[in-house]
């Protein structure tokens, strides 16, 4: 009887491994999260390191060139096209966006407060809604990205309404009455990292926030947050 090479042997037990892996991982609902995971931490590195910049330029970029001036409708547009198309980004997206849309129509905050900017798309999604006079303070972690939000600001013609604040949201809480001349917060939007969500919410009742429901009916829409909500309310 003939024996298959060592090597030959390997591959074979391989390919069963990366079978089974891909089964469990549909099994266990994980396959979206393993196809985000596979464009992030693999395809986007490898794209990033051929063109010589990063996702988050390429949108911006794209916003550029293919959005009208001071037309935040078309911005969105815009980056909601480039990501369905090419490539996936954490935007709240058109669908939850419109949730975020209903909530702000019904609330009219006067001083809106969000927690995570990325590349603004959220961030010019609520300031066209905005009252005239009213503003939104937008805290990003991340220089890259902050500096990504403020130029789709700029080019979205909101820079009036909108102060893009860098730096972690733990950090800038403690100083927005000091620093950023903000007194009264009456609607925030939580969209950073979800082990935030608990502590950062605690920290705003710290300083005098009143959480209400109605705050974050936004994420009453979505099952995924819902834990979120139910835990900081109950
Ligand atoms: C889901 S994205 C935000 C998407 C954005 N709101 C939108 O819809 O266009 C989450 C962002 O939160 C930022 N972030 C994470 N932790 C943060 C923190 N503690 N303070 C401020 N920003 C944070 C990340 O850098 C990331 O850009």
């Amino acid at each position: 009887m003939l024996e298959a090479p060592p090597l030959l042997l390997a591959a074979g037990a391989l390919v069963l491994v990366l079978l089974a892996l891909l089964w469990l991982l549909q099994a266990l609902r994980l396959w979206g999260l393993f196809i985000i995971g596979w464009n992030e931490l693999v395809l986007h590195p490898i794209r990033n390191l051929l063109m010589g910049n990063s996702k988050e330029q390429r949108i911006l970029h794209h916003v550029l060139q293919h959005a009208v001036a001071g037309d935040p409708q078309s911005v969105l547009d815009t980056i909601d096209a480039y990501c369905s198309q090419k490539e996936w980004a954490m935007n709240v997206g058109d669908k939850k966006g419109q949730i975020v849309d209903a909530v702000l129509r019904e609330q009219r905050p006067l001083v809106l407060l969000e927690l995570g900017a990325y590349c603004g798309y959220s961030a010019v999604r609520m300031a066209r809604l905005l009252l005239p006079g009213a503003r939104l303070l937008t805290i990003e972690l991340n220089p890259d990205y902050a500096a990504i939000t403020q130029q789709m600001v700029d080019f979205a013609g909101l820079q009036d309404r909108v102060t893009v604040v860098v730096g972690a949201s733990e950090d800038i809480i403690p100083q927005l009455k000091k620093k950023y001349d903000v007194d009264i917060v009456d609607m925030v939007f939580l969209d950073h990292w979800k082990d935030r969500y608990l502590p950062d919410t605690l920290l705003l009742e710290s300083r005098g926030a009143v959480v209400t429901m109605k705050d974050f009916s936004v994420f009453l829409d979505t099952r995924r947050y819902k834990n979120w909500a139910y835990k900081i309310f109950s």
